[in-house]
């Protein structure tokens, strides 16, 4: 096993803060996920009650404890407001990889959050849980969600047709992934510490 605080970090930017979410959260969650404009493109539908949000707070716990994912909140580091989560999910430890995903509520989007978290995220995944591989998988009419995999790095590797149906709608899915030894997206400040 390799030691249980490397699932539950902290991860300071230039302007946000990635932690675990507390179930104090769950109120804004809800806020955020419940959204039908966020969840377009989500593999679920919008959450529709607190449990909701409990379930995936408690959820996440438990998968970071069995060190299959890290699910942390984005919180804006001057004011302490919960803006979104990303996670690593999907972690296979032999292979070195694991899959992201991230999603903010929708007065926090096309401000750089992505790309400043997803970018200290991916950077941890490499340094601290030694992935070699990073993976997406999207809707490829998400256009928010593939602009922002390319410009951390990301490149598409291929298109699965017709692999989801989500309330009657059939999607295709996007791949993507990103190696460490990928070339850095070269106007991506490097400014990720643990804290
Ligand atoms: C996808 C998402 C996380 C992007 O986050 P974001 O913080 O808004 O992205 P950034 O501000 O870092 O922008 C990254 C790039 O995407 C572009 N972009 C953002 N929103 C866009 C949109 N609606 N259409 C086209 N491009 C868009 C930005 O302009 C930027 O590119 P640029 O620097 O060349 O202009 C956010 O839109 C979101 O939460 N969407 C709903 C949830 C979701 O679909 N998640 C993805 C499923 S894994």
């Amino acid at each position: 096993m390799m030691p249980n605080e490397l699932f539950f970090p902290t991860i300071q930017t230039s302007r946000l803060i990635l932690k675990p979410l507390v179930i104090g959260d769950a109120d804004k969650l809800l806020a955020i996920f419940s959204d039908a404009e966020v969840m377009k493109y989500w593999s679920t539908p919008p959450w529709d009650s607190i449990q909701d949000a409990i379930d995936f707070i408690n959820n996440s716990h438990q998968s970071m404890t069995r060190q299959n994912s890290i699910a942390l909140g984005i919180y804006i580091q001057s004011t302490g407001e919960l803006v979104g989560k990303c996670m690593l999910f999907s972690y296979f430890k032999t292979s070195k990889r694991a899959e992201i995903g991230f999603g903010l509520g929708r007065a926090y989007w096309g401000k750089g959050y992505i790309s400043e978290a997803g970018e200290a995220l991916i950077q941890y995944g490499f340094n601290s849980l030694g992935l070699r591989r990073v993976e997406a998988e999207i809707d490829p009419d998400n256009q928010a969600s593939s602009r922002a995999l390319e410009k951390l790095g990301f490149s598409q590797e291929g298109l699965l047709r017709q692999r989801w149906e989500i309330n009657g709608i059939v999607s295709d899915s996007a791949l993507y992934g990103r190696l460490v030894s990928d070339p850095l997206p070269h106007y991506q400040e490097i400014d990720a510490v643990k804290v």
